[in-house]
C-alpha cells in the first residue's frame, strides 16, 4: 500500500522548486507511461494503437472523477485556451469578464466576437482588485448577457472566486465558463455551479502539456454550438474528410464580397463554409443563445 511518504517521494525534481503555477515538473509515473506509450506508438502495430487509444477514456475518467462529473461530458484538448475556445466561439450574445483576466479568456473571447462579427460580445468589467465578485458581475448584468467567463483561481493573485455565489448571481438560465487552470488538481472544489469547465494537467497534476480538458455539462452542449467535429468525432453530414472548405477568397470576387457571412446571417441560412443547412435548432432557440452552424474547423479561423 502506497503511503503518504510514497508520494512524498515523487517529487523528485531538484529541491526549491516552487514555479508550480507556471509549470509543475513531471511526475516519475507520468515520465514512464508517456515513455511507454511512445514506444507503442513507434512500433505502429494496431494493437499497440488501440492501447495508448485506451488512454483517452482513462483521461476522461479521472477528470471527471476530479471534476465531480459525468466521464462522457469531458473532452480532451490540447491547452486549457482551446476549450474556451470551444466555448466562446459556439456562443451568442454577451459574456461579462474581467479586463485583468487571464489572456486565455480575455484574448480568445475578443477573438470570438470579432470572428463572429459580433454576434458574441464582450462585457468587460474591471473590478476592484481584479476581483470577480458576485456583486461586480451583478452590476454587468442585463438581458443581453447570456455567459460569464470568469478563472476559478486568479494567476496573478490566487484570489479564488466563489463559484456558487457567481451562479446565484447570474440566475440559472446564463453559462458559467470556468477556467480551472490555476486550480485544478490542488484544491478541492465543488464544480456543480459551472456549465463549463476548462483546466490542464501540466501545472498541479504534474502530467505534462497536452493534458487539457474542457468539461462541457448537457446545459452547455444545448447553447454552445460545436466549433470542431474533432478527429474521431462524430462528422456531420456534409463534412466529409474528403471535402475542403471553398477557398474565402475566389479569384474576381472582392474580399468583402467573398467573406464568409455573419454567423449570425448563416444560423438563418446554414453554414457557408461547410454547406451545412441550418439545424432546426439553431432556427427555433432564442437570438440570444443559438448560434449559428460553426461546425467546419475553418469557421471559426481568424479572418
Ligand atoms: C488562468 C490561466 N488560464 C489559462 C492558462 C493557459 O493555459 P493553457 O496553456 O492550457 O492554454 C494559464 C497559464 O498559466 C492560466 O494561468
Amino acid at each position: 500500500m502506497s503511503t503518504f511518504q510514497d508520494y512524498v517521494d515523487t517529487f523528485d525534481n531538484e529541491s526549491g522548486y516552487l514555479n508550480w503555477a507556471a509549470f509543475g515538473p513531471l511526475s516519475p509515473s507520468v515520465r514512464e507511461e508517456v515513455f511507454a506509450d511512445a514506444d507503442l506508438l513507434g512500433n505502429g502495430r494496431p494493437s499497440s494503437l488501440s492501447l495508448v487509444w485506451e488512454r483517452v477514456g482513462q483521461a476522461q475518467e479521472v477528470v471527471a472523477e476530479l471534476l465531480g462529473g459525468d466521464a462522457d461530458d469531458v473532452t480532451l484538448q490540447p491547452s486549457s485556451t482551446h476549450g474556451l475556445m470551444h466555448a466562446l466561439y459556439g456562443l451568442s450574445g454577451a459574456v461579462i469578464a474581467s479586463t485583468a483576466e487571464f489572456p486565455s479568456v480575455s484574448l480568445t473571447l475578443e477573438r470570438a466576437s470579432t470572428a463572429s462579427d459580433r454576434a458574441l460580445t464582450p462585457r468587460w468589467i474591471t473590478p476592484d482588485d481584479g476581483r470577480v465578485t458576485p456583486d461586480a458581475v451583478a452590476e454587468a448584468l442585463d438581458d443581453e448577457v447570456t455567459a460569464l467567463a470568469v478563472s476559478h483561481v486568479d494567476f496573478r493573485t490566487g484570489y479564488r472566486v466563489d463559484l456558487a455565489a457567481l451562479r446565484e448571481a447570474i440566475g440559472p438560465d446564463r453559462l458559467l465558463i470556468v477556467d480551472a487552470v490555476q486550480s485544478f488538481g490542488v484544491i478541492d472544489v465543488d464544480y456543480s455551479a459551472a456549465d463549463v469547465v476548462v483546466g490542464h494537467g501540466y501545472k498541479w497534476l504534474r502530467a505534462g502539456r497536452g493534458s487539457a480538458f474542457a468539461w462541457f455539462s448537457p446545459r452547455a452542449r444545448e447553447r454552445i454550438s460545436p466549433c470542431s467535429p474533432g478527429s474521431p468525432g462524430p462528422r456531420p453530414p456534409a463534412c466529409s474528410w474528403t471535402s475542403s472548405p471553398r477557398p474565402r477568397h475566389r479569384p474576381g470576387r472582392t474580399r468583402s464580397a467573398a467573406r464568409t457571412p455573419s454567423r449570425r446571417v448563416a444560423s438563418r441560412s446554414g453554414c457557408a463554409t461547410c454547406a451545412t443547412p441550418a439545424s432546426p435548432r439553431s432556427r427555433s432557440a432564442s437570438p440570444s443563445t443559438s448560434t449559428p452552424c460553426s461546425r467546419s474547423p475553418t469557421a471559426t479561423a481568424s479572418r
